[in-house]
């Protein structure tokens, strides 16, 4: 009797684990996408990034089923588009909000469907943060990337080359991007305290949003230029596009001012070979594409993940902007 129970336990096991290998036929890891919008350069090589990396990571057993959508810079398109991938039973999301302040509403359904999420490039409150612990953030610290602008700014006021009406003060023009975004704020704030702190006065002549825009950005400088034309000696972008915005005003007014942007998109990297572009700053959308990517599939594998990621920038003037070409 001894016997048969164990040989019966035997076959059992081999059954189970026979059962184990093969009657669990995986279909493609689905994974979901959220972008603010996609007419923006920034998000654009991010996307590219994250969809090319994850097709990279294909194996014989592993296969991914990517979705991206367009939320067309209105939090409700999104909010649906979120709601897609939830009835979907999407595996797992990457989410570029467009509005930060829709996180909250978010964490709470994603976590109700138990789908693990990664936040890039907006970042939600601490607070929204410890709603659930299967989600985190990816991003940059922005403060650093406007002291590095502030650096830039800094150095070619030691050259000489900014002061030239010769007032001892530094007349600057700061293109922001958008409102709810930390990056505006923080770098705004940052690269003008780089100057300070060292010591130089600086005169803010004017200070607008263009929201991230390259036209806009062109539209600004320009009436910027129409109120206070030569006293203008630098102007800082929050990001390339409004930077390359301005300098297309500038050109179009005959002007040579030196402009400093974030970022180092291809154009803007271009444009520092051209002598148009004073300087950048590299916001890796290719690290952190990879970094959310990887973030999302050890939170699928079930790791247990700290709450935020920081991939560095760097900065980028003439003298090295080749090496990110
Ligand atoms: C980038 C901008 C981009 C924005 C999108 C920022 O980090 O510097 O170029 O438009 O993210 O949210
Ligand atoms: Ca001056």
């Amino acid at each position: 009797m001894k016997k048969f129970l164990l040989s019966l336990a035997v076959t059992a096991l081999v059954l189970a684990s026979f059962a184990g290998c093969t009657a669990k036929p995986k279909g493609p890891v689905k994974v979901g996408i959220a972008i603010y919008k996609f007419d923006d350069t920034f998000m654009t090589n991010y996307r590219t990034e994250m969809e090319a990396y994850l097709k990279s990571k294909e194996t014989a057993d592993t296969k991914y089923e990517i979705t991206i959508t367009d939320g067309k810079n209105d939090q409700a398109t999104q909010s649906e588009q979120i709601d897609n991938f939830i009835s979907q039973n999407y595996d797992v999301l990457i989410i570029n909000l467009v509005d930060l302040t829709a996180a909250g509403a978010i964490i709470a359904k994603v976590k109700a469907a138990k789908i693990p999420t990664v936040f890039i490039n907006r970042q939600p409150t601490t607070d929204d943060m410890k709603l659930w612990d299967k989600i985190t953030y990816v991003g940059a610290k922005a403060e650093d990337s406007g002291t590095y602008q502030g650096e830039i700014a800094k150095d070619l006021w030691d050259a000489g080359k900014l002061d030239t009406n010769k007032d001892g003060k530094l007349q600057y023009v700061m293109l922001m991007g958008q409102a709810i975004h930390q990056d505006a704020a923080l770098r705004t704030e940052y690269s003008i305290k780089k100057l300070t702190d060292a010591g130089i006065v600086v005169e803010k002549l004017f200070e607008e949003r263009a929201n991230w825009n390259r036209d806009e950005g062109q539209t600004q400088m320009a009436s910027a230029i129409a109120q206070f034309g030569a006293k203008i000696e630098v102007v800082f972008g929050n990001n390339d596009d409004m930077a390359l915005g301005a300098i297309q005003a500038l050109k179009a007014a005959n002007m040579v001012v030196p402009v400093i942007g974030v970022d180092a998109t291809a154009p803007a990297l271009d444009a520092i070979g051209l002598g148009d572009l004073a300087g950048t700053v590299l916001n890796d959308s290719e690290g952190q594409a990879q970094t959310s990517v990887d973030k999302a599939l050890a939170l699928l594998a079930g790791e247990v993940l700290v709450k935020e990621y920081w991939v560095p920038y760097v900065k980028v003037t003439p003298a090295n902007y080749k090496d990110f070409q």
